[in-house]
């Protein structure tokens, strides 16, 4: 899949449709505009008029809590106007394409659809058959791409670590089934982080992970040794055809995170989670809650960035970089 449909002729970001084909430069001015957005949600009225007028469509073919809230909030700060769809419940459901309910939403003059859907490529298809001036946003396809979770997660390492150039950060768990990672993994790449570590039992290890230069590790000690920063994942169980892991204790034994396993990482290495965590199988409570741990920051910053992301693909934040 190309991410070239995701600029115009002037090379301009058009949608968000995956991390492939995205500069440094680019993210990181995405970065610098989510950082002025960090203020927005801190004050007494949390809103700028950058959206005003435009309407935002999200359309969740897949449930979501945090995902799909997140970029409500982002919206609504932006000062569009917002419709929640959770498109299974209704048409497609009776029998409508895919591509007949975003034209029947298109008839209503929407603007941005934000799209999450359990087939990969779902957004590049509506990308290719929207108008010019519609948006789209990939908000997780299949086990594919999920841009602006891989997004919000290295805004956060920016935040707490500053550069990328000296570190080292650890991916952990369920890799095949993650959307998550491989977007994660483009990120990080592009961003030119020093070392990226995969920890996994074999059979949830994703194929050709050489070929991206990332170490793979079995042994969770040895994977975590002098990490400034750990992503731990979720085991996607509904993803799971057969049998992946042994059993859950087995599991949580070899690679879940406690507080000893976490000190075979740097003492100031982050941990976090894209969540939903599953506490006791990937985490425990006690890194999930404790000191090193990122997991709420993350939701928090997951706003400015999606205010960011909308923001700069709708037109509304100067060249500067920021927000005009
Ligand atoms: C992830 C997703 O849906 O891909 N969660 C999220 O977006 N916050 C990861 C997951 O489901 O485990």
């Amino acid at each position: 899949m190309t991410g070239n449909l995701q600029f115009d002729s002037q090379g301009r970001l058009r949608h968000f449709l995956t991390i492939d084909g995205l500069s440094r430069e680019t993210i990181h001015q995405i970065f610098d505009i989510a950082e002025s957005f960090i203020s927005v949600g801190e004050r007494e009225i949390k809103k700028v008029p950058l959206l005003r007028g435009k309407t935002v469509v999200n359309l969740f073919f897949e449930s979501s809590t945090r995902t799909r809230t997140t970029f409500e909030i982002a919206a609504k700060r932006l000062s569009a106007d917002v419709i929640n769809l959770a498109v299974s419940a209704s048409s497609t459901s009776k029998g409508e394409t895919l591509l007949d309910t975003v034209r029947n939403l298109e008839a209503m003059h929407t603007d941005l659809f934000v799209v999450r859907h359990n087939q990969s490529g779902t957004a590049y298809l509506i990308a290719e058959h929207v108008p010019p001036h519609v948006r789209i946003i990939n908000a997780g396809d299949g086990a594919h791409a999920h841009p602006t979770q891989a997004m919000l997660d290295t805004f956060t390492i920016r935040r707490h670590k500053g550069s990328f150039e000296h570190l080292k950060v650890a991916i952990v768990g369920d890799l095949m089934h993650s959307r998550v990672a491989r977007s994660l993994i483009r990120a990080l790449n592009t961003l030119g982080t020093s070392e990226v570590r995969v920890i996994a039992p074999l059979t949830l290890l994703p194929t050709g992970h050489e070929s991206l230069g990332i170490k793979a590790y079995t042994d969770m000690r040895e994977g975590l040794e002098g990490v400034d920063v750990i992503v731990m994942l979720r085991l996607q169980r509904e993803r799971m055809r057969g049998a992946h892991i042994p059993s859950e204790q087995e599991y949580f034994n070899l690679y879940g995170l406690t507080l000893d396993k976490l000190a075979c990482a740097k003492p100031d290495a982050i941990v976090m989670h894209p969540g939903p965590m599953n506490r006791g199988l990937e985490i425990d409570s006690a890194v999930a809650d404790g000191l090193q741990s990122v997991i709420l920051p993350q939701v928090t910053n997951g706003i400015a960035v999606r205010m960011a992301i909308m923001s700069l693909i709708m037109g509304g934040s100067s060249e500067s970089g920021r927000p005009a």
